[in-house]
């Protein structure tokens, strides 16, 4: 395996900054490059799986880096990667390689279930991947299983290891909090930031996608996650770790590497400060996570048309905040279908 690739870190001058209509600032784009996943969580998708986007609707690599490339010029710094399950796709790294090479990005994360961590964190790493949010939900094996409804033989701590040893920081670990079903875990998890300089987030179930098996009921609401937390050991609010803040709120025990954090997209909305858009694995540009506003690059991407117009036209769009408390469960797509 090779060294790491320089990372041509540019100061480009931007000259019309991408603002939506209300004046928030995109530097963040997340970018699914596959609606596929080797889990079916509850909160995501049905056992069955979903209709999967036919190969050729699917953006190319090529492909994505034109449309990052067009955006770094105006004002796009930080990427993420998400999917469905990212490392499905065969040879990300080498999209990774080519994202990494595009001046005016700063920084390139991953979303992952980390299953395929072990075998990929050290050609990612080398690619110019430099951090990963991972999703654990449980640190029982039988769990996994019965919440990823998969038989996957899969150990979270190894994978945020071997993240970890490949060099990649922060390393953020997920966990969905379910009432019932792995709010008593949410100790363990918390421990794990002691001795690991990891930092533990967890989530508040979002009514979305495929929840057949899940209710209102489920959702614990943050000011519980964080009185649970309060019992493990007096904590502490904190600075949240310098690169990639986003919604979270952190805290740390005292003495411990790590923090914790809360993201609570039904207790808060955070959407005032929503820097983000997301592109989805067939090419469309989505401005908000649980809108169903879109506007499609693909079709101009691939008659060889500027894409700016379509950006800006995608932005005029974005709304202002979401209305997820108002919604029933189930009118919504996955997040791996949006790119969550
Ligand atoms: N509620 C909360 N978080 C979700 N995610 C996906 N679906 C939901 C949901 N319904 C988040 C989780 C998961 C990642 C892929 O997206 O963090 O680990
Ligand atoms: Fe896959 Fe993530 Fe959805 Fe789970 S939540 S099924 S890991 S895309």
């Amino acid at each position: 395996m090779g060294g790491p690739v320089p990372r041509e870190r540019g100061h480009q001058r931007v000259s019309i900054t991408l603002c939506d209509s209300y004046g928030r600032r995109i530097e963040y784009l997340r970018i699914s490059v596959t609606d596929r996943c080797n889990f079916r969580c509850l909160y995501c998708m049905p056992v069955a799986g979903l209709q999967w986007l036919p190969k050729s609707d699917i953006l190319s690599y090529e492909e994505i880096a034109q449309i990052v490339r067009e955006l770094a010029p105006l004002g796009l710094r930080r990427l993420r990667i998400t999917g469905g399950e990212p490392t499905l796709r065969p040879e990300l790294d080498l999209l990774i390689g080519m994202l990494s090479s595009i001046p005016g990005i700063e920084d390139i994360s991953l979303s992952t279930n980390g299953v395929r961590l072990p075998e990929l964190a050290d050609s990612l790493k080398a690619a110019g991947l430099d951090r990963v949010n991972m999703s654990a939900d449980s640190l029982r094996p039988d769990r996994i299983r019965s919440i990823s409804r998969r038989n996957l033989d899969f150990d979270p701590i190894a994978a945020a290891t071997a993240a970890e040893n490949a060099g990649l920081s922060p390393i953020k670990i997920n966990v969905v909090v379910m009432r019932g079903i792995n709010d008593d875990e949410i100790s363990d998890f918390a421990r794990l930031t002691v001795d690991h300089q990891w930092h533990v987030r967890f989530i508040e179930l979002m009514p979305v996608g495929d929840m057949r098996e899940l209710t209102w009921e489920h959702i614990v609401p943050g000011g519980e996650i964080l009185q649970q937390l309060e019992m493990v050991a007096p904590c502490e609010p904190a600075l949240g770790p310098s690169r990639g803040n986003g919604p979270a709120r952190y805290f740390r025990f005292s003495g411990a590497r790590g923090m914790v954090g809360l993201i609570t997209p039904m207790s808060h909305t955070y959407c005032d400060t929503c820097n983000r858009v997301r592109l989805t694995a067939d090419g469309r540009l989505r401005t908000c996570l649980f809108g169903e506003d879109e506007v499609d690059l693909r079709t101009p991407l691939r008659e060889g048309l500027p894409l700016e117009p379509f950006f800006r036209r995608a932005l005029s769009t974005k709304p202002k905040e979401h209305h997820l408390l108002q919604m029933q469960i189930g009118g919504l797509r996955a997040l791996s279908q949006v790119g969550g």
